[in-house]
């Protein structure tokens, strides 16, 4: 297209402007709302990545899912009923100090239980009974 009157360049420019303000402000605003949430988008994956490998559905359900058997505990919800500090107390004693019921010492480290803690904080609606 070829444009004789100059003052159309300068609109399509402003224009093209405007759209690039608006998509940096939208990327912006994704952005803040997550730090404002506290979400942290790639400790929660990892974090159910880890609960996938860890074992962890061997023992426990989410959304009513995995196996089931007498003593499986449903974790769903557990982002409602604990807080950060305390859902990190609860798993440190869970995992590390219970030998008993799993070992997982050498299998997870401080990262894992920190990714742990943010992808159970989501897990925010218990399923229904
Ligand atoms: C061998 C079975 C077993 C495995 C494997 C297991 N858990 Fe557990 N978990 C339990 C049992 C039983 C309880 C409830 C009793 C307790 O707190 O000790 C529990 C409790 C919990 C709780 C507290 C639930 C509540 O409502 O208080 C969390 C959180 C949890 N487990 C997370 C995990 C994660 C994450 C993993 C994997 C890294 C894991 N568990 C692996 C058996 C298991």
């Amino acid at each position: 297209m070829v444009f004789r009157d100059p003052g159309i360049k300068k609109i399509i420019k402003i224009l093209f402007l405007i759209v690039l303000l608006q998509v940096g402000l939208l990327v912006i605003n994704v952005c803040a709302q997550q730090v404002l949430k506290g979400e942290k988008p790639e400790l929660i994956s990892s974090g159910k990545n880890v609960f996938e490998e860890g074992n962890c559905r061997m023992c426990h359900l989410v959304n009513g899912e995995g196996r089931k058997f007498e003593g499986t505990v449903d974790v769903t919800g557990i982002g409602s009923l604990y807080k950060e500090p305390k859902l990190r107390e609860i798993l440190i004693k869970h995992l590390f100090e219970k030998p008993d019921i799993h070992k997982y010492e050498d299998a997870l480290t401080k990262e894992d239980i920190e990714a742990l803690v943010q992808y159970l904080s989501t897990l925010k609606t218990p399923s229904p009974k």
